[in-house]
């Protein structure tokens, strides 16, 4: 008889402690504690031998039902412990899939390309054929075939690179022209854009930089049909406020030649103190004039029957004219601050 109270004891006890259990390792350890190989449960069944066999059955089944009952008690509340387990890590977890997703980075061109782009785009509507030439380009086409020979005082007003004996990274997009009317017959009329190299580096230049050419050679090509040109490109990028003039100058390869100067964008000549102009009222953007009979020659064209204009502007510069740029230096140094302020700048056609 005391076999099975101190049988109904231990199993009252061990259902109480499962019922205490809040962890998987608490529930563990009381299984181990009540039905484990040193627990009182397990000591009992070892002694059944000794107890009087005609009780024996009795309190045999009576251990038996109580061990599958605590067994059940056990799996049951491993199981809901586990689910309780299970909820609270998906809730710490939790995952919102309904959520928007992060905007991917929009990237941008940057203000030399939509520059180059958009003087394209309005040249293209005059019928100017974008055209490219190499950067390492021959010491020939950059000097001798564009008019400017060995000893001409104009080669020092392009400090070059030297890359070997005849080649040299091109200073200026004037090779171009030559490769262009050398490999096709007139009329031309194109447009290269590109990176040209000199030893020059300050607020204002940088030893890369980047120009474009342009030239249109045809039959009584004049001086009226380079200023309409270059009247419509100011225009065109600046506003229809603003005007051109063009000021006398010498580049080799051009005979008359002029500096082409547009009125400044933001006083209109009207502030002595504008930072822009200086007070000037206009600024320089481009060299120009009618090209040297002198390449035709050596292009293979009768200076007879065409002429021809030809201009050069420097990219950066009107860049910085359009954008407010203070210092050329900035666009190549790939700080993003600085280039993703021209996200949403005109992207290809105006
Ligand atoms: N190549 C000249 C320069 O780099 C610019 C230019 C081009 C001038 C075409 C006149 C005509 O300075």
């Amino acid at each position: 008889m005391m076999i099975k109270t101190e049988l109904e004891r231990l199993a009252d006890q061990a259902l109480q402690a499962i019922q205490n259990a809040n962890a998987l390792e608490d529930l563990e350890a009381v299984r181990v504690s009540y039905l484990g190989k040193k627990s009182g449960f397990t000591e009992i069944m070892k002694s059944l031998g000794q107890i009087d066999p005609s009780e024996r059955p009795a309190v045999g089944q009576l251990a038996n039902q109580l061990k599958a009952k605590i067994d059940q008690e056990l799996t049951q509340k491993k199981n809901d412990l586990e689910a309780v387990a299970l909820s609270a890590q998906l809730k710490a977890q939790a995952l919102d899939v309904t959520l928007p997703s992060r905007r991917p980075h929009g990237g941008s061109l940057h203000p030399i390309t939509t520059t180059v782009r958009r003087v394209n785009a309005i040249l293209g509507r005059l019928g100017f054929e974008v055209t490219t030439g190499p950067e390492v380009e021959t010491e020939f086409l950059n000097f001798e075939a564009v008019n400017i020979p060995k000893d001409h005082p104009a080669r020092d007003m392009q400090d070059t690179f030297f890359m070997g004996p005849g080649i040299v990274l091109r200073s200026q997009t004037s090779p171009v022209q030559m490769r262009a009317m050398q490999s096709q017959p007139w009329p031309v009329r194109i447009l290269c854009p590109g990176a040209v190299y000199r030893c020059d580096s300050d607020a204002t230049h940088s030893p890369m930089f980047h120009q474009i050419e342009g030239l249109w050679v045809d039959r009584q090509v004049s001086m009226a049909d380079l200023k309409g040109t270059l009247d419509f490109l100011a225009k065109e990028l600046f506003g229809s406020q603003v005007k051109i003039r063009l000021r006398p100058s010498y580049f080799p390869f051009v005979e008359p030649g002029a500096e082409v100067d547009v009125s400044c964008m933001l006083c209109g000549g009207k502030n002595p103190t504008c930072p822009v102009c200086k007070g000037t009222g206009w600024l320089e953007i481009l060299g120009a004039g009618i090209v040297h009979p002198r390449l035709f020659e050596i292009a293979g064209y009768n200076p007879k029957d065409v002429s021809g204009f030809a201009f050069g502007m420097g990219v950066e510069r009107i860049a910085m004219l359009l954008h407010g740029i203070p210092d050329l230096r900035l666009m190549f140094h790939g700080d993003q601050r600085f280039l993703a302020q021209f996200t949403g700048v005109f992207r290809g056609s105006e």
